[in-house]
């Protein structure tokens, strides 16, 4: 008994650890920001008409929180297909028309993303640009886009010439569902960053 708590012990250490690192590291990444020119551009934003507009009407930031969400909800959905289909676990429809049809989903939900997301940003530019998950959520957010491009049209490609998905187009798809995961978390953890 004595023997299993040292276990745990250690091993609650050892995550305490980690954690703690990463609070540091990103510690020091918000500091970082702070001196560079996103703090300014942000306190312009700020200052102008339509983020005062936006502060001033409390319903519009959460109206652009459910968008933003409801296109999380269509892009991962969109995710998730593409990959059933991919290993043949649904659709009855070819490889073709069901990577057209949902990466069709996958960019229009980009769009509506891109636009709340940018919304949100004009509504509280510091809460927003000075913020470590953010820029680490664009960067995933750039390699999960380039990563979705290529494994729809690899699968379009692929239906087209064999009628099923390679073994590196699979691994593609479950890459891109794990870049996915990774975006909402740092999207929802935006709120809780160390500032
Ligand atoms: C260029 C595209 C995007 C921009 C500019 C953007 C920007 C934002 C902003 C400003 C917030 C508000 C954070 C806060 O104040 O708490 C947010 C929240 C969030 N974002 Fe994005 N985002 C984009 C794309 C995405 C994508 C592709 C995903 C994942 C599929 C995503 C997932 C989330 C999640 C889960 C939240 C938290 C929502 C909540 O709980 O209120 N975002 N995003």
């Amino acid at each position: 008994m004595r023997e299993c708590l040292y276990g745990y012990g250690a091993i609650a250490s050892f995550w305490q650890g980690k954690i703690s690192l990463m609070d540091d590291l990103l510690f020091e990444f918000t500091e970082w920001l702070r001196g560079t020119p996103v703090t300014e551009l942000s306190l312009w934003i700020s200052d102008t008409r339509a983020s005062e507009w936006i502060a001033m009407h409390f319903w519009a930031i959460p109206i652009f929180q459910v968008i933003h969400i409801l296109s999380i909800s269509a892009s991962f959905v969109a995710v998730l297909m593409l990959n059933l289909r991919a290993f043949g676990f649904a659709g009855s429809a070819t490889l073709t028309e069901a990577a057209n049809r949902y990466s069709r989903v996958l960019w229009w939900a980009l769009l509506g993303l891109v636009g709340s997301g940018f919304l949100m940003i004009v509504g509280e530019p510091v809460r927003e640009l000075v913020n470590p998950y953010f820029w680490v959520k664009m960067i995933l957010l750039v390699i999960g886009v380039l990563v979705a491009a290529a494994f729809a049209k690899s699968l379009a490609k692929q239906g087209e010439a064999t009628g099923s998905a390679s073994g590196g187009t699979k691994v593609a798809g479950v890459v891109l569902i794990v870049l996915w995961c990774m975006i909402i978390w740092c999207g929802r953890w935006i709120a809780y960053a160390p500032v």
